[in-house]
């Protein structure tokens, strides 16, 4: 038996339950984690709420990211062997394979030995953050220097790993965030700006950092009424990639503001570099040399312990946070 999370019906953090379930062997081609330290993820609220791209079969187990140390290994699977320290690059579904246990069982290829500097607490805080900022600024807006790039929900763990990748290649973040009570952590954690959305005019402030060059780059997971602000303080040319819907509002057309500047809108989901192996072995080279280099640090909000995953999860949606919230076993 093990001790995993699961929930039987949708709805707020207190449907989360531990409960002891039987164990299954590793199959063909997965790796059998004894899980240290599990990384929270908004997608994870989602899919325990009713409101995510998954719909589990109830109960369902959750959880898309953790750290810990090979306990078993499938047929097939040459690459890791046990006690090994390892984490976990978000699997394609985590119904079929939930992290949230005190052994979790994973896809040998989504299985990573990072470095050993790094402790528990912040492998487990890595793939998920710093692979989808990558695939976006990256990999699809090729983000260099000299551009301006606008995070917005910029103090989510999503937000704190794009200003860190922006800084890297020389680019410049300017992180929008709700109000200014992040203001100094978002300037100590590399943004060159910060605009709080509620406090300050953010087409006149846009412009004033701009000047006429605009921004190239958006990074939104907000989506709603800002989408009118963000495409008119945009470069022609510019990319504006939308990767959330945290807004509850519609999100109007820009119509003419696309048209006249030859916009590109785009989705995405960071499936789309985890799903092709070619793009996620670039984004691993990049991610593991800048965790090496010191140039990307994962940072960690608040530490909850196994047994408080509702309080973990409460605090997930209070949105309090100042990037990754983890849970150790
Ligand atoms: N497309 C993908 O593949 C993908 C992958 C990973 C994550 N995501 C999305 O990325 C977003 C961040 O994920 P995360 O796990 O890093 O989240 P998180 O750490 O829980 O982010 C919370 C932060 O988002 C901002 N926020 C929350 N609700 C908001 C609202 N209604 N309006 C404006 N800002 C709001 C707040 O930042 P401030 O306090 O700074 O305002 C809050 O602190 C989520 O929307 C998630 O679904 C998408």
């Amino acid at each position: 038996m093990t001790r995993v999370v699961r929930f039987h019906e949708h709805g707020g953090p207190e449907v989360l339950r531990i409960e002891d379930v039987d164990t299954r062997d590793p199959g063909r081609g997965e790796v059998q984690i004894r899980v240290k330290a599990l990384g929270l993820n908004r997608a994870e609220a989602l899919l325990r709420s009713g409101n995510y791209i998954e719909t589990p079969p109830l109960p369902s187990g959750l959880g898309l990211e953790a750290a810990g140390l090979v306990e078993a290994v499938g047929a097939g699977v040459d690459d890791f062997v046990p006690g090994e320290a390892v984490s976990v690059v978000p699997p394609l579904s985590m119904v079929r394979w939930p992290a949230y246990g005190e052994l979790a069982t994973f896809p040998a290829r989504h299985v990573v030995k990072h470095p050993p500097s790094l402790g528990w607490e912040a492998a487990a805080a890595v793939w998920m953050q710093y692979l989808t900022a990558y695939g976006a600024l990256i990999d699809l807006a090729r983000l260099r220097r000299g551009d301006f790039v606008v995070i917005t929900a910029a103090s989510s763990s999503v937000g704190l790993a794009a200003i860190q990748i922006a800084r890297k290649v020389g680019a410049t973040p300017i992180a929008v965030t709700r109000t200014s009570v992040k203001r100094q952590a978002l300037l100590d954690a590399g943004a060159t700006h910060v605009i709080a959305l509620k406090e300050e005019d953010l087409p006149v402030r846009l412009a004033e950092i701009t000047g006429p060059t605009g921004v190239r780059v958006v990074f939104d997971p907000i989506g709603g009424p800002l989408f009118e602000p963000l495409t008119a303080a945009m470069s022609p040319g510019g990319i504006l990639i939308e990767y959330g819907g945290l807004s509850p509002e519609p999100t109007p057309f820009p119509l003419f503001t696309v048209l006249s500047k030859c916009l590109t809108l785009r989705g995405y989901l960071v499936h789309e570099i985890i799903g092709d192996p070619v793009r996620l072995e670039a984004a691993k080279a990049f991610i593991l040399g800048g965790l090496a280099s010191g140039s990307l640090r994962p940072v960690i909000a608040r530490t909850f312990p196994f047994d408080q995953i509702v309080e973990a999860h409460r605090f997930l949606e209070s949105n309090e946070q100042f990037g990754k919230i983890v849970v150790t076993i």
